[in-house]
């Protein structure tokens, strides 16, 4: 038998664990990088682009990355009960891993703005759930306070192990790859994710791991793009809403890693991210949620900046199932209902 043990147990000698700390885990990690024709072929030019589907973690995000550190290192510490902010995925987690290794969990949701399946997950995991009249923004500040005043540890990506557990997304690419690509698009929320796989791909490439570091190239959407704007935005909106945020936590660590990668970080339309969420349904079977495919909309927009043969790697952060009433909306075809239970009725459907 030879199991995946989970990211920690595979990475463990990159990351801040030693024999004390009893590893809670999903067996997270080790997500399939997949090459994408329908998006090489759009950039030409002998240019390779893949797909990092980290989706497909066990709670169907990569926030599983950087919840099995911290929650491991919270109960390393001797804590019962997690708390965080969230748009959706990393409540998701949270409540997962707690239920794991069993603690307690709770978490703070901007009301009305959290995707279906996420907060069916979460209630199945047994956290629980308190939706504020505020966004994102404010649900972190209040976690923040919370945590100091109270016995609850934060596992918002404010606590560094959320960090470094998703570091290893980063190892896995170039693990996969031979070396790290020329380029990373992805998504840009609250930006401890394009801050985590520069940690990964920087630790890799001064231990002689990979011979190069990517360009980073971050997206936020449009109307949540204080990166961009260089200023707050009071009312973020987007139709992905996993990263309608106005000031994230790691603004200044993503900036600077962006600006020494020589890369940058823009903005796509929700018209942009809703075409390339359906494109790669539709021409490469793949099925992520909205906010992941902010990563492909943003390459799709930069495509002529490419160098010739580059390789590029797009992270789709989250499961398209996260989001079933988007998916039903952008749906490329329509249910046929109410339809009589005869095959000649069918095959006039089907147009024979
Ligand atoms: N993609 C998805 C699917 C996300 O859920 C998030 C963040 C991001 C991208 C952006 O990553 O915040 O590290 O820049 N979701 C957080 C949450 C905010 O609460 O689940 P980031």
């Amino acid at each position: 038998v030879r199991l995946w043990p989970g990211l920690i147990q595979h990475y463990r000698e990159w990351l801040p664990v030693s024999a004390a700390t009893p590893i809670v885990t999903l067996h997270e990690g080790n997500t399939p990088l997949i090459p994408s024709p329908a998006l090489s072929q759009r950039l030409g030019r002998d240019c390779q682009v893949y797909l990092k589907l980290d989706g497909l973690n066990p709670t169907g995000s990569f926030k599983d990355r950087g919840m099995t550190m911290a929650v491991s290192k919270a109960k390393e510490a001797g804590a019962e009960a997690i708390i965080c902010a969230s748009t959706g995925n990393t409540s998701a987690a949270a409540a997962a891993f707690a239920a794991k290794g069993g603690m307690r969990a709770y978490v703070l949701i901007p009301d009305g703005y959290v995707a279906k399946g996420k907060l069916a997950q979460t209630l199945m995991y047994g956290a629980e759930i308190i939706a504020i009249k505020g966004n994102f923004d404010r649900a972190l500040e209040m976690v923040r306070q919370i945590s100091e005043h109270y016995p609850i540890a934060l596992v918002n990506s404010v606590n560094r192990f959320r960090l470094e557990g998703q570091k290893t997304a980063a190892f896995e690419v170039v693990d996969a790859l031979g070396d790290a690509p020329d380029w990373l698009c992805i998504p840009v929320g609250n930006a401890g994710n394009i801050t985590a796989y520069w940690m990964g791909f920087s630790q890799y490439f001064q231990q002689g791991k990979a011979t190069q570091r990517p360009r980073l190239h971050g997206f936020e959407a449009a109307g949540a793009a204080p990166i961009v704007l260089n200023r707050v935005v009071e009312h973020p909106e987007t139709v992905a809403t996993a990263i309608r945020i106005g000031n994230p936590a790691s603004w200044v660590k993503a900036k600077a890693s962006v600006q020494v990668s020589g890369g940058q970080v823009d903005s796509v339309t929700d018209e942009e991210i809703l075409a390339a969420y359906r494109l790669l349904a539709a021409e490469e079977g793949v099925f992520c949620e909205p906010a992941s495919a902010a990563s492909v909309a943003g390459l799709l927009k930069w495509r002529d900046q490419v160098p010739v043969g580059a390789r590029v790697v797009c992270v789709l952060t989250g499961n398209g199932l996260k989001d079933p009433d988007t998916a039903t909306q952008q749906g490329q075809t329509q249910i046929h209902t109410g339809v009589e239970a005869d095959p000649a009725t069918v095959a006039r459907l089907m147009g024979f």
